[in-house]
C-alpha cells in the first residue's frame, strides 16, 4: 500500500473515533459502569452513533451497536461501511461477539472494523459467519 493510499484510508477513522468517544455521554450503564460509544459510517456516506443502555435485568442490556443499527434503520436504512466503538476511556475495543453477528447482517460487502490492531475486514473478526444466506439458501 501507497502512504498516500494509507492516509486516505486514515481519513474517516479520526472522525469515527471522535464521534464514537461524544456518544459515550449517551451511554447509560449504572451497573457495569463501562460506557461504550459507536459510530459508523452508511454506504451513503451518514454518519451513525450508538451508546450501550442497560437494565435492572442485566441480560436486556442493549449494546452499543444495538443502538447504532437501529439509528441505521430509523434514519433510512442502507448498510454500513465503517465501524467502531470504544469505551469509557476512549480506546477502541472489539464489539462483542453477539455484535459481531449483528454487524454482519447490516454490513456492506466492505465493511471495514477498527480493532486495536487496526482495521479489519468482517471476515476477519467473524470467520465463516452464518448469514442469511444460511437461511434463505442464497
Ligand atoms: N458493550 C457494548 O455496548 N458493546 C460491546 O461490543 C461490548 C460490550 C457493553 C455492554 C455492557 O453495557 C457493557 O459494555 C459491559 O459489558
Amino acid at each position: 500500500m501507497t502512504s498516500k493510499n494509507a492516509s486516505l484510508d486514515q481519513a474517516p477513522w479520526d472522525r469515527l473515533a471522535a464521534a464514537a468517544r461524544e456518544a459515550l455521554g449517551h451511554s447509560y450503564s449504572p451497573y457495569s459502569r463501562y460506557p461504550v460509544g459507536a459510530a459508523a459510517l452508511a454506504d451513503d456516506g451518514r454518519l451513525l452513533t450508538g451508546a450501550n443502555i442497560e437494565n435492572a435485568s442485566y441480560g436486556v442490556t442493549l449494546c452499543a451497536e444495538c443502538s447504532l443499527v437501529s439509528e441505521l434503520f430509523r434514519t433510512g436504512g442502507g448498510t454500513l461501511t465503517e465501524f467502531i466503538c470504544v469505551n469509557g476511556s476512549g480506546e477502541v475495543i472489539m464489539p462483542c461477539g453477539r455484535c459481531r453477528q449483528l454487524l454482519n447482517e447490516h454490513r456492506a460487502p466492505e465493511l471495514r472494523i477498527m480493532t486495536p490492531l487496526g482495521p479489519r475486514t468482517m471476515d476477519e473478526v467473524l470467520p465463516q459467519a452464518f448469514g442469511a444466506a444460511n437461511v434463505t439458501g442464497g
